[in-house]
């Protein structure tokens, strides 16, 4: 490890690990631990305590995306100096539109809004706002329709870790051909059906279904009071192997756990100069804090107005970073790079993520000892982290229509999970010719920053500054600093807007144009954009629906 290398390592997991636990302190010697003050208002759900609520929010946050997505991004792009962009991103866009969701949310909540149509509308009052709140229901729908899939890859995989299934493929090429198999992308010698992949993938949908049947209080806080302290309780457990794994061969002594660290965390200065950097740190930012797909709204709303948003906004957003940076990046990159070298992580990690995280682990885990133990622990823990997250993206199609059309919960939860259930039937067939990815480029990665893009600007320009201080800080815990006041106004917006200018230009159009697609493929891609297309169709029309009948009321 370099000089520079040590120097933002210690400064980087630091500040966040102090930041953590004094906030998380500040959250426990508060007088209000109750996020109750009074009953809620038209019936709506609640949260039953302020630390459920608090774990709530952050296994929204912590997801596939802090154990898999950033150790990838911060490896391919600079390591230690991808933290500059990281963390500046951080400051001018996660921490603020973090503090901006939770207003949001909380505000539409107390008039009987749930989601981002009704709070749109109220934000600014013009009949065009629902419409554009329409895309707070039909993203995270849209993510969640492949997030399921992608969670019961990792499900499936705790169960062939638990029982030795993959175990005699010691090779990279064999798990990938596992792998294939498995998600029903080719049949091979290892999966001559799509039988086991349906079968995890109904079980995934089932435990999603039983969480959110149960409501706010019973279901997701529970999940989450459960999940999150096992969720850390395992990271850890893996942390603390991965470091205690030296180097695993003697023989080649360039191939060991610091070198690891030091490819995470030695910077490259070179490269930031390269836009592209800085656009991947800020889509970070926002896949990993749940941000721009009106998810946190949705969960913020159901908080009463003298419940403190300030304090509980950036705890969630501390505790996010301290399970993906301290956490995530210690242990994927960390023991690739002590099985396989520099160079060869360098060319799984330009595999992506799930290259990484579902074959190059599962082939270490046959070389260390209790390695059934180790990837059982591994794929649990991001099963975990993947359904705290997935019954936060379902949750705003549900309160939809429990608020707008005052459905109960059973039929709002059945229609939902029908319309995934036929939805995510779809990527598994079609997944091998990209239709996931191209669900996640344009729903989970370019259409949460035009969504957040839109937010930022109705509450700070339309709704007004002056008006959402006010607001964020009713019952608030923490004084946001002033500096934040300018942020909100000038910086948030003119960062998400310059970003969004120069993505459309430098990737969304060659995107669009399926340049770098193969021609066989493209009618599959347009099935993908099809579907998409539709969701958000059905979703304008249902909310134009609803709005039409409280007119006639
Ligand atoms: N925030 C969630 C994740 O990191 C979506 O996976």
């Amino acid at each position: 490890m370099t000089l520079w290398g040590w120097i933002f390592i210690i400064v980087g997991w630091s500040s966040i690990i102090g930041l953590s636990v004094y906030l998380f302190r500040r959250v426990l010697l508060s007088k209000t631990q109750k996020v109750l003050v009074e009953p809620a208002e038209g019936g709506r759900a609640q949260w039953g305590s302020r630390i459920g609520l608090i774990l709530a929010m952050a296994g929204n946050a912590i997801g596939l995306g802090n154990f898999l997505r950033f150790p990838v991004k911060a490896a391919a792009n600079g390591g230690g100096a991808f933290m500059i962009p990281y963390f500046c991103a951080l400051i001018f866009l996660g921490i603020p539109l973090m503090w901006v969701e939770w207003t949001v949310g909380r505000y539409g909540g107390a008039h009987h809004h749930g989601t981002t149509p009704g709070m749109f509308s109220l934000l600014w009052k013009n009949p065009k706002a629902k419409y554009l709140g329409a895309l707070g229901i039909a993203l995270p729908f849209i993510i969640v329709v492949y997030y399921n899939f992608i969670e019961s890859w990792t499900l499936g995989f705790a169960w062939f870790s638990a029982t030795g299934k993959y175990f005699g493929n010691t090779n990279q090429e064999a798990m990938n051909q596992f792998l294939r198999g498995f998600q029903g992308a080719e049949v091979n010698q290892f999966f001559t059906s799509v039988l086991p992949i349906i079968i995890f993938l109904g079980i995934t949908l089932l435990v999603n279904y039983f969480f959110l049947s149960r409501g706010i209080s019973k279901g997701i806080e529970v999940l989450a009071k459960f999940g999150m302290p096992i969720l850390f309780v395992f990271a850890i457990v893996l942390v603390i192997r991965v470091l205690t794994l030296g180097t695993p061969d003697p023989g080649i002594p360039d191939q060991n756990v610091w070198k690891g660290l030091a490819y995470i965390w030695n910077p490259d200065f070179s490269r930031l100069t390269h836009a592209e950097v800085w656009l991947v740190a800020a889509g970070q930012i926002f896949f990993t804090l749940s941000l721009g797909q009106g998810i946190i709204c949705t969960y913020a709303s159901y908080l009463r107005e003298k419940n403190d948003i300030t304090l509980n906004g950036i705890t969630t957003s501390a505790t996010n970073e301290f399970a993906e940076v301290v956490l995530g990046g210690t242990i994927a990159i960390p023991l690739a790079v002590a099985f396989f070298g520099i160079p060869g992580t360098q060319a799984i990690a330009k595999e992506g993520a799930f290259n990484l995280g579902f074959v190059s682990l599962p082939v270490i885990f046959q070389k260390i000892p209790f390695g059934q133990l180790f990837g059982s622990l591994w794929f649990l823990l991001l099963f975990i982290a993947g359904i705290t997250s997935s019954v936060a993206m379902t949750s705003p199609a549900i309160a939809f229509l429990e608020d707008e059309f005052k459905w109960k919960r059973s039929k709002a939860v059945n229609l939902v999970f029908a319309i995934i259930a036929i939805s995510t039937i779809a990527v598994v067939i079609f997944f091998k010719f990209g239709f996931l990815d191209e669900l996640d480029y344009w729903a989970g990665t370019f259409g949460i920053v035009v969504f957040a893009a839109i937010e930022i600007v109705l509450f700070s320009w339309v709704f007004g500054l002056k008006k959402g201080w006010h607001e964020m800080h009713k019952g608030a815990d923490l004084q946001v600093p002033q500096f934040f006041r300018f942020v909100i106004k000038y910086i948030t917006p003119v960062y998400l807007l310059v970003m969004l200018g120069v993505w459309t230009y430098q990737e969304a159009v060659p995107k669009l144009l399926m340049k770098d697609v193969a021609a066989a493929n493209h009618p599959y891609l347009w099935g993908a954009r099809g579907l998409m297309v539709t969701l958000i169709l059905i979703t304008l029309y249902m909310v134009r629906v609803a709005w039409k009948t409280k007119v006639k009321k």
